[in-house]
């Protein structure tokens, strides 16, 4: 590994979209050791008074609206940014994805590094080839999220202008899929297996992804933070091991006894497996098996679902 971690302890961070998935356990790990700042809509109050039990600080700023930072300091260490949205609307979600990251880094140029974090959802489908950084860029997700890749690509270019333009270190980190006992991908296929719903499949099978652990990505990113610089550093980011859909949904049905109906659809997103090479040589492999994470995940959120001895 070539790179040194970022200290968080006693940093000044920004974390943007602390109520989603992805970030929220990253709030818990850091809150009482790093000073916090987290920005959303909060439209949900209840999420903010949350928070700020933590000791979190919260600022209530929509990333689309171009006046909506006044209200925010300039002078964080760290700043990462998590907030994404995806409504049927290209002009809004673009204006919040894109231009509003913009904005943010520029409202916090002083910051000793940025990340943003991106997705896979960038990748055109290419089968089951393992996508590298510089792969073909398409409209993955259209079917599900109509904005989705789009505004995640338009949002890494954004990210890469006003980091040349301003000599900002940023990393672009190309998030997998996120899961763990909070929640992901998996454990929404394990409740529709428990609903009797049909799992869309891409036929091209097997479908194959990098599932990523809370614990991993909480360990990872001080380090994603320590390999920005102001050339922009654009990293896949997901777990070490390739595992398919097929095959996290038959490990559930051996923990829980429910068990998987597929249905083919050529409109579902396809493998989206990563190339892990510059991943492994900035930041190193990650630490948890999907076994493990997949079966704590049942454990915690669902414990009356595990068969016995599972
Ligand atoms: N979850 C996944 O499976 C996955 C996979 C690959 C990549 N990613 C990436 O990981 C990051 C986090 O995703 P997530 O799944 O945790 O997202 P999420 O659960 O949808 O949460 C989105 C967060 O962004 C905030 N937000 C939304 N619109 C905003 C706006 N206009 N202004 C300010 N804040 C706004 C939301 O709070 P308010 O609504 O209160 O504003 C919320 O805190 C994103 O960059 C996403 O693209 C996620």
């Amino acid at each position: 590994m070539t790179v040194e971690a970022a200290k968080i302890a006693g940093s000044k961070i920004l974390i943007t979209g602390p109520t989603g998935q992805v970030a929220a356990p990253v709030i818990d790990a850091w809150a009482g050791q790093a000073e916090l700042t987290a920005l959303a809509r909060f439209s949900d109050p209840a999420q903010r008074a949350a928070l700020e039990g933590k000791g979190v600080r919260c600022v209530a700023a929509d990333l689309a609206d171009r006046n909506s930072l006044s209200d925010l300091r300039d002078d964080f260490d760290y700043v990462l940014n998590f907030a994404v949205v995806k409504t049927d609307s290209f002009d809004y979600d673009l204006a919040a994805n894109a231009e509003g990251l913009g904005r943010l880094m520029l409202h916090c140029r002083a910051a000793k590094a940025f990340l943003h974090l991106s997705s896979t959802a960038v990748y055109e489908y290419a089968g089951h080839a393992p996508r590298a950084e510089d792969a073909p860029l398409g409209d993955n997700h259209r079917s599900m999220f109509p904005t989705y890749s789009i505004s995640k690509i338009a949002a890494e270019t954004v990210c890469r202008f006003v980091a040349h333009q301003f000599g900002i270190p940023a990393t672009i980190a190309r998030l997998s899929v996120p899961y763990g006992n909070n929640g992901g991908w998996p454990w929404y296929h394990l409740l529709m297996m428990e609903q009797g719903m049909p799992i869309d499949v891409h036929p091209e099978r097997p479908n194959l992804y990098n599932l990523l652990h809370t614990d991993d990505y909480i360990e990872k990113l001080p380090l994603l933070l320590g390999a920005a610089s102001t050339d922009v550093t654009t990293v896949n980011f997901g777990g070490s091991q390739a595992v398919s859909i097929e095959d996290w949904c038959a490990w559930l049905a051996e923990l829980t006894g429910l068990q998987p109906e597929f249905r083919d659809n050529p409109a579902a997103f396809g493998s989206l497996a990563i190339d892990t090479a510059r991943m492994h040589e900035l930041i190193g492999p990650t630490r948890v098996d999907w076994r493990e994470g997949v079966r704590n995940m049942v454990a915690t959120l669902s414990p009356q679902l595990l068969k016995p001895g599972a």
